[in-house]
């Protein structure tokens, strides 16, 4: 979409110049609100067009039916989806007698910024009404990252060319009518009307719904104030079970404004009363009253500039990437930020692709760079599993397991995947939950995290693999039968990442109890247990392709038949809308990242020689279909020394929400693929690994030819350490905190505060680049220049 000639490209917001109906859902996505508590879709004030009217509530949802056409023991037998609550954000204008509605009339101007900087969507129209009355507005909205529970919008409008009578009316709509869902099997499956009226309330300015959601049993209250300034202003509050209104008319003489502040708070709970939750979101409400517009913009300006200050990536040689990098990065932070006992699902809070449902997107794209940058919302996402610990447990169970078995996908904790070959069998989600844990105790030192939570996870997952796998005649520990990252395998023996992962998981957990020796027997874990842990992770098995000189990304993988690409057209992708999974089953086809991810996350577990011919192998027969690809492809590009490629991979996963590269932009954002973008510059192009707990944390920066600058910071500890390269040499300043030892390009540095070191980079010698599958070659990157836009 940056590529619509309506988008600019510019270093702190995303401006969209003038309204296009056709891409109306996706910009609905793109400029959503959101503090992982609330999301605001960037519906239009009047609410209408509307592409997905959309408002949530992180943890919010309602339970569906997951029917089977042949049922099996240990099928999930309930959905979960995220709901549409109470829409807030509706303002609607009446012009003399006329709706404002940019359909009809003249609309002579229409903007929308995201203000990365302020936390702010503004929005500024001009419009002549069919009758000819032209009118200004001029709209603020945000979702307090300070105040968890307030969302507020500043609302403005001016009459320009004569008098004109303005109704303006303030609207809480619940059970608003939604679009029909689309064949997309990610997409939505909508409850009707999922919210069941339990109150409401108006006096003067002010509105109160509260709902219960039927099924999952949760009470949800949503209110609204307005201060208003104008000079004559009638108004009227009024409600009903779906619909609180406060309506203002006045008067307005040309060049006369009228100025609605709309406090709007929610609350929910499945435990709290009805006062209770009345009581809550009046609460919330005053105290955002108290703050004041000013103070919540100032506050939310403050938030933002601290995020910044830890966050920031800067980049010089690709402007589009600079502004992806840091609208990724709000991003990320709007998912993560306040979520606080809640899942970041994999659409954030911007819509409801997927129902809603967190995958292991979070622990393995989202939370790395929420480690190194707002660890503590990596705590929360963790301590979130942790509290779905005695489902996952009660599901090892029911699965004849021991240990805990987390949820493919999920919104409260229960699996919520009614296709097991992808769901249930993706075993690996358990390891991703540990390399989490793993690598946040690394990054930060949380001892206080690692015994009440760490522990624990560790310990129950260990369990998981300890049973699901075993010793063969050989001795070798094998876990057959299980689904890698790879979707177009599936259950599938020995898929070397899901054996990699448990063999850290498996170590890690041995190491963690006898650290804590007194916690881990409260767990139940002795001596043996201990042992065979160890045992199990030094016996893993990794199969290798002696013939061809590869690792299968499962035993037998090299040997299936290869997929015609000589058949697939452009349209074909992706490929499981087109084709048969049985036949994406049984050949060499790789949706996604599966060795490829393995060699970044356990990249200690292969040679350079073997990176650099997997990587190349697998490029032939990766198709991309999964948005979480191409970040991982652009890290080990980068590790393998196609630099270039690198490039093009980190210009995919950054763009593909603003570009929407996968057509599905409309249900909402690809969380994991923006937090890709951070993850192919600093673990790409920075170089960042850090393996072992004892060992220093490493950087390899190298640069293609079209980025010139890069600069990053990361925390460790309670160091932070800003990286900066360019192609001469990376300098490494300690910006504050305790003398941090490094490994660049395999050297030890040790730097110091105020005593930045800079090292050259090792020249490297471009190795002819691997090939794609037909269809799926990147678009090349090339150059860039300087502060210019690189459209192409
Ligand atoms: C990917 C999964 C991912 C899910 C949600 C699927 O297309 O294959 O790996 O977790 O999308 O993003």
């Amino acid at each position: 979409m940056i590529r619509h000639p309506a988008f600019t490209v510019e270093p702190w917001c995303v401006r969209a110049t003038r309204f296009d109906l056709d891409v109306l859902s996706q910009v609905e996505s793109v400029f959503a609100l959101s503090n992982g508590h609330i999301g605001w879709r960037a519906n239009l004030d009047e609410g209408e067009p509307n592409g997905l009217p959309g408002s949530y509530l992180n943890g919010v949802w309602e339970q569906r039916p997951l029917p089977y056409a042949e049922a099996g023991y240990g099928y999930p037998e309930a959905g979960q989806t995220v709901i549409n609550v109470t829409n807030g954000k509706l303002i609607r204008l009446l012009v003399n007698d006329e709706p404002f509605d940019v359909r009809y009339g003249t609309l002579h101007e229409h903007e929308m910024v995201l203000d990365l900087r302020a936390g702010l969507l503004r929005r500024t129209v001009e419009w002549t009404s069919p009758a000819g009355r032209r009118v200004r507005v001029e709209s603020v909205r945000l979702v307090s990252l300070t105040q968890r529970a307030v969302a507020a919008i500043c609302y403005d409008v001016q009459v320009l060319d004569g008098p004109a009578r303005v109704v303006v009316q303030s609207e809480l709509v619940s059970n608003e009518q939604l679009p029909e869902v689309a064949g997309d099997p990610r997409a939505a499956s909508a409850v009707p009307d999922p919210l069941r009226p339990e109150a409401h309330g108006s006096h003067q300015l002010w509105a109160q719904l509260v709902h219960r959601t039927s099924g999952s049993g949760l009470r949800v209250g949503c209110a609204m104030d307005h201060v208003v300034e104008g000079s004559n202003v009638q108004s009227v509050a009024e409600s009903h079970p779906d619909l609180g209104r406060v309506t203002l008319t006045a008067e307005l003489k040309p060049g006369q404004r009228l100025r609605v502040v709309k406090f709007v708070a929610y609350g929910w709970s499945g435990v709290r009363s009805l006062p209770g939750i009345r009581a809550q979101v009046d609460a919330a409400l005053a105290s955002a009253r108290q703050t004041g517009w000013d103070g919540l913009v100032a506050e939310q300006r403050e938030a933002l500039n601290r995020f910044w200050d830890r966050a920031d990536v800067e980049l010089d040689g690709d402007s589009e990437i600079q502004q992806a990098v840091r609208f990724a990065l709000f991003h990320v932070l709007q998912a993560g930020a306040r979520a606080e006992g809640q899942a970041i699902p994999a659409k954030g809070l911007t819509g409801p692709g997927y129902n809603g449902h967190t995958f292991w997107d979070s622990e393995t794209f989202v939370q790395p760079v929420l480690t190194y940058t707002s660890p503590r919302a990596t705590a929360f996402a963790l301590r979130w599993r942790h509290s779905t610990l005695p489902l996952a447990k009660e599901r090892a169970a029911q699965l004849g397991l021991r240990g805990a078995a987390f949820p493919w996908r999920t919104i409260h904790g229960e699996e919520c995947s009614s296709y097991w070959p992808a769901g249930t069998a993706a075993f690996h989600v358990s390891a991703d939950i540990a390399d989490a844990v793993i690598r946040y105790a690394r990054a930060t030192g949380d001892t206080d995290f690692e015994q009440s939570v760490g522990l624990e996870l560790l310990v129950e997952t260990a369990r998981l693999w300890r049973s699901l796998g075993h010793h063969d005649a050989e001795g070798r520990f094998r876990i057959d039968g299980v689904t890698g990252p790879d979707e177009y395998s599936a259950v599938a023996d020995n898929n070397i990442y899901t054996n990699l992962m448990a063999q850290q998981n498996l170590r890690a957990a041995a190491v963690w109890g006898h650290r804590y020796p007194g916690k881990a027997r409260d767990l139940g874990v002795d001596e043996e247990e201990l042992a065979q842990w160890h045992d199990a992770a030094d016996a893993m098995f990794i199969p290798y392709d002696e013939e061809l000189g590869v690792h299968p990304q499962a035993e037998g993988f090299t040997e299936h038949k290869e997929w015609d690409f000589s058949v697939c057209t452009d349209d074909d992708y992706p490929l499981f809308l087109h084709f048969p999974y049985f036949d994406l089953y049984r050949k060499q086809v790789t949706k996604q990242a599966d060795l490829v991810l393995a060699m970044f996350l356990r990249g200690d577990a292969f040679t350079a020689e073997e990176k650099s011919r997997n990587f190349d192998y697998y490029e032939r027969i990766t198709v991309r279909d999964s948005s979480l690809s191409a970040c991982v492809q652009a890290v080990l590009a980068a590790e393998v020394g196609h630099l270039s490629l690198a490039h093009d991979y980190l210009g995919e996963a950054a763009l593909m929400d603003l570009d929407d590269l996968e057509h599905n932009t409309r249900d909402g954002l690809h969380i994991a693929s923006l937090a890709g973008t951070w993850i192919a510059l600093v673990y790409g192009l920075g170089g960042l690994r850090h393996y072992h707990d004892e060992g220093p944390v490493a950087f390899s920066p190298l640069l293609p030819e079209g980025i010139t600058r890069l600069a990053f910071n990361v925390f460790l500890r309670k160091q932070r350490l800003r990286v900066s390269v360019v192609h001469d040499g990376a300098t490494y300043t300690l910006e504050s905190g305790d003398p941090v030892r490094l490994l660049h390009h395999g050297t030890e540095v040790v730097v110091t505060e105020r005593a930045p070191v800079t090292m050259p980079l090792p020249r490297t010698e471009p190795r002819p680049a691997p090939t794609q599958p037909r269809g799926r070659v990147p678009e090349h990157r090339g150059t860039g220049s300087a502060g210019a836009p690189t459209r192409r």
